[in-house]
């Protein structure tokens, strides 16, 4: 199976950094069968596309509508003529700072699906939900609840799930935990699905960096780690592409 490496710039960079980081990223040696994609936000999409080498153009989040009167959004399809091949939707930020509910996240992917994308659906408990015993049936609520309608063995989708207490923290779950939650996560999508178990992608994400990318990445289950403030820099996020 593929191992996806995805960067989160989340609000943060810049043309300049983009200029910089990206051509000592793409002139890095990857293994056969890692994909590394770049999820810079919307207005530098343009500007990256060309530094990216064989790395793959993401975007952060996409409208739920093919269109409309919706100030200040984004379409899918707008997306992918922009070069992008990977969507994120349903971030815990977006579900925090703009209360975005399961349904519109699988309204999203259904969305990105639709227009050519590969949806990157992220999914995490907080640490209240964890602390209280609750982590695998809120994730396996939110699966259930945020694919695309329809999903079926035939849909290229990709799920990550984010522990929202790790994100930025520094902290990590444990190796046991992560095995667990990307198991029950697997479980869930071919579930609903219909998958076989192989062909379900489960990224890890929160507070990945190169010291601790290969124990994650060799974690049963992991197929790959989506990355927010170590995605910033050539060292962290060039380690990480080389840990895979
Ligand atoms: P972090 O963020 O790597 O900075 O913890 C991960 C994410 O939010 O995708």
């Amino acid at each position: 199976m593929m191992t996806l490496i995805a960067g989160n710039w989340k609000m943060h960079g810049s043309l300049a950094l983009a200029k910089e980081l990206l051509p000592a990223l793409a002139a890095l040696e990857v293994r056969p069968g890692v994909t590394t994609a770049i999820c810079p936000p919307a207005p530098l999409l343009g500007g990256v596309a060309p530094l990216l080498g064989r790395m793959a153009l993401g975007a952060q989040d996409c409208h739920a509508e093919a269109g409309g009167a919706f100030t200040g959004d984004v379409s899918a399809a707008m997306l992918k003529e922009a070069g992008c091949r990977y969507v994120i939707v349903g971030h815990s930020e977006r579900r925090q700072f703009h209360g975005e509910t399961d349904a519109q996240v699988a309204a999203k992917a259904a969305r990105a699906l639709e227009a050519g994308l590969i949806p990157i659906i992220c999914v995490g408990e907080t640490l209240a939900q964890r602390e209280s015993g609750a982590a695998q049936a809120v994730v396996a609520a939110q699966v259930k609840a945020s694919l695309p309608p329809g999903a079926s063995a035939q849909t290229d989708f990709v799920l990550a799930y984010e522990p929202v207490w790790a994100i930025g923290s520094g902290k990590t779950p444990s190796p046991d935990d992560i095995r667990d939650m990307h198991a029950a996560i697997a479980a869930q999508t071919c579930a609903c699905a219909g998958l076989p178990k192989e062909r379900v992608a489960v990224l890890y994400g929160g507070s990945v960096k190169a010291a601790n990318a290969k124990a994650i990445l060799s974690i049963p289950g992991v197929s790959g780690v989506l990355v927010g403030g170590a995605s910033l820099t050539a060292e962290e996020f060039g380690g990480i592409m080389q840990a895979a």
